[in-house]
């Protein structure tokens, strides 16, 4: 990100310059040739070989340098690997995140940890149509494409939450399409992936028991996965962790009891255009699924 910040500030310097200097001309000649003063007309020369010589090779000269910058820079910044061992594989969905950790197995969505002080690289692909993965403080932005693999490094200095969004329009949700990244120190890192590993837990509180079974009963097992279990999906987010995360919902809300139940209770109205389904569920099977939910640490 320093190298395209770099590049930037270069072009708004340049252009900067020449900017004032258009505008100071301009200015300049508007108060010599007032018309109040100075009725008459100027001699009026039309053509100069040498004027325009000059200005076409200023115009080449400064292109030229900026072409120049800018594939070097686009060599730095995009030097991937011939055969790319990604450290993390981000599928784009209508409308979240899915995100593996080939090495280790981890498996998450939309809440993204990696360590800090490592360029690690991302291995970027959709389940559906063009998103964008852009997490502006610690890459550059870079397409999904269906049945396309693009790459790019990402690398975080400091520890910290660092926020994103998807950058091509996708449909409904487009907006609604949030990224945090969680930075943070090798050591904390892979205390969560070892955490993440883990089967989902099972608590022997009766209103979570029943909760789990309206999990399976309801078919949510169709489209989401939890570790361990007999079912496997990635149509939606791998819930085994699901209580893990500080938000939801791509971001868009706290991962709390009272914002889950608005979830379940309507999804369509939350997040219109969702492929969650509405189940129609009553108080007591919301309360029960919701428990059953938030013991998914
Ligand atoms: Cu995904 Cu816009």
């Amino acid at each position: 990100m320093k190298l395209i910040d770099h590049l930037f500030l270069y072009f708004i310097v340049v252009a900067g310059i020449i900017f004032l200097l258009v505008v100071g001309y301009i200015t300049f000649y508007l108060i010599k040739y007032n018309s109040k003063r100075r009725p008459q007309l100027p001699p009026q020369l039309e053509g100069s070989v040498s004027v325009e010589i000059f200005l076409t090779a200023m115009a080449i000269a400064v292109t030229s340098v900026f072409v120049y910058l800018t594939i070097s820079t686009m060599g730095k910044v995009q030097d991937i690997p011939e055969h790319p061992e990604p450290f993390l594989q981000i599928t784009g969905h209508q409308w979240w995140w899915e995100a593996r950790y080939p090495k280790s197995g981890v498996v998450t969505a939309n809440q993204i940890h990696i360590p800090i002080g490592k360029k690690v690289l991302l291995q970027l692909n959709s389940a559906d149509v063009i998103h964008s993965w852009w997490v502006q403080d610690l890459a550059q932005k870079m397409d999904m494409i269906p049945g396309n693999t693009n790459y790019i490094w990402m690398y975080a200095a400091h520890e910290g939450e660092y926020l994103g969004t998807c950058s091509e329009f996708c449909g409904q949700g487009h907006a609604r399409m949030r990224i945090r990244v969680t930075a943070q120190t090798p050591k904390d890192f892979a205390n969560w992936e070892r955490q993440q590993l883990l089967p989902a837990v099972s608590s022997h509180n009766p209103l979570s028991i029943k909760g789990k079974e309206l999990f399976e009963q309801k078919t949510c097992t169709n489209c989401h996965s939890l570790n361990g279990m007999d079912y496997a999906s990635d149509i939606g987010p791998n819930l085994t962790h699901f209580a893990s995360r500080k938000r939801f919902l791509a971001d868009m809300k706290d991962n709390n009891s009272e914002n889950l139940k608005e979830w379940l209770r309507n999804p369509q109205e939350v997040k219109p255009g969702t492929r969650m389904p509405n189940y129609i569920l009553s108080t007591n099977e919301l309360n029960a699924l919701v428990t059953y939910i938030t013991t998914l640490k």
